[in-house]
């Protein structure tokens, strides 16, 4: 079973690749590399043993595409995680956003609708919740309005889904991430922000690495526990394990809806400061940090039921905070020492 990963070169596409190739899948990736490496080929075949068929790619070229499935005519399973994510990005350059993440999805689609079935795993983001009225939140949490392109792109992107599988032999499961963070124990893969990183644990562990003077706090004024915001923050090989996961539920095909959504969350809402605690344990160091005004769009808390996940799909999260802050200060370690 030959399974096309879209993006498979990217922090979250690696992770999942790996644990693709451990379950017996032939992957190919397609990636334009403009937020990762080809360097990483090299780490995932460090971990499986395995050198995925990697193409690139920009998904932007219709004709590619079409190329690409001719010449891939066994790929019957896509998981699709290529398209631009910073949101500040999005604000600034919406159009940019609405090409790459909508426009190449209805090209993968146009290829996947000629076949007599196909599967097709959607990355989304808990960003279409918006801040969500209850905690922790559902899969029927109400959608709303997007923050910012980026986040309206992804809802978008389930509609069009959502439509299409309904007049075409495509089965597919949408999975909404909270906040991926970590890296694979073997420090052969991990999270490689271009720049400056807008996330908060990546400059977490570049500001403890030296490269960063000190964290900014983005508000302790927020109605929560500290003052900071909460965020619910899933070890990314437990998130790719669950693509595996619903890939599987999806070719075995028993008592399948044509969409399924579900939440990737551990369940549990930790603090900014919560965060900072964890890497000061985690690596026995002092992290230089200070308050600084609220950011712009920022929720104040997201945390994911994980019930659905848990019970339809059969995925769990089993790694902790500290194992996903562990690993990531493990590799930001490997990664400067280059
Ligand atoms: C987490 C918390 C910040 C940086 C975003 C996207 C979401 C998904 C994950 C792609 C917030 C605070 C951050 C810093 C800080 N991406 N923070 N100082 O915003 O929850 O989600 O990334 O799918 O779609 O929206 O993640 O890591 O940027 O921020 O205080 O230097 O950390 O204010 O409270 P976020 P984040």
């Amino acid at each position: 079973m030959k399974i096309l990963v879209t993006g498979g070169l990217g922090f979250i596409g690696s992770h999942t690749v790996v644990e693709l190739q451990n379950e017996g899948f032939e992957v190919v990736i397609i990636d334009d590399l403009s937020n990762s490496s080809e360097d990483v080929l090299k780490g995932i075949q460090a971990i499986t043993g395995k050198l995925p068929v990697f193409e690139k790619i920009d998904l932007r070229e219709k004709s590619a595409i079409q190329d690409f499935f001719k010449k891939h005519s066994d790929v019957t399973g896509v998981i699709h995680f290529a398209a631009s994510k910073a949101v500040g990005e999005s604000v600034e350059n919406p159009l940019l956003y609405y090409e790459n993440n909508i426009g190449t999805l209805v090209y993968l689609l146009q290829q996947l609708q000629q076949k007599p079935e196909a599967s097709f795993i959607f990355s989304s983001s808990c960003t279409v919740y918006g801040q969500a009225e209850k905690m922790p939140i559902t899969e029927d949490a109400p959608v709303q309005t997007a923050m910012s392109p980026y986040g309206n792109t992804k809802q978008i992107g389930e509609e069009i889904i959502t439509d299409t599988v309904k007049v075409t032999n495509i089965c597919a499961i949408l999975l909404r991430y909270f906040n991926p963070v970590g890296a694979h124990s073997s420090t052969e893969i991990g999270e490689l922000p271009l720049g400056v990183p807008q996330n908060l644990v990546p400059f977490i562990t570049q500001t403890g690495a030296g490269l960063r003077k000190e964290l900014s706090v983005f508000g302790n004024d927020y109605s929560t526990p500290d003052g900071t915001a909460v965020r619910d923050y899933i070890h990314v090989v437990d998130i790719a394990k669950a693509h595996v996961i619903a890939l599987q539920r999806l070719l075995n095909k028993k008592n399948l809806a044509k969409v399924e959504t579900f939440n990737l969350g551990t369940g549990k809402g930790s603090s900014v400061l919560e965060v900072i605690t964890s890497f000061e344990k985690v690596s026995n160091k002092k992290l230089p940090y200070k308050i600084m005004p609220r950011r712009e769009g920022d929720v104040t808390e997201a945390y994911a039921n994980t019930d659905k996940a848990n019970n339809v799909l059969g995925w769990k999260a089993e790694l902790s905070l500290d194992e996903a802050m562990a690993s990531a200060w493990k590799w930001e370690q490997k990664i400067r020492n280059k």
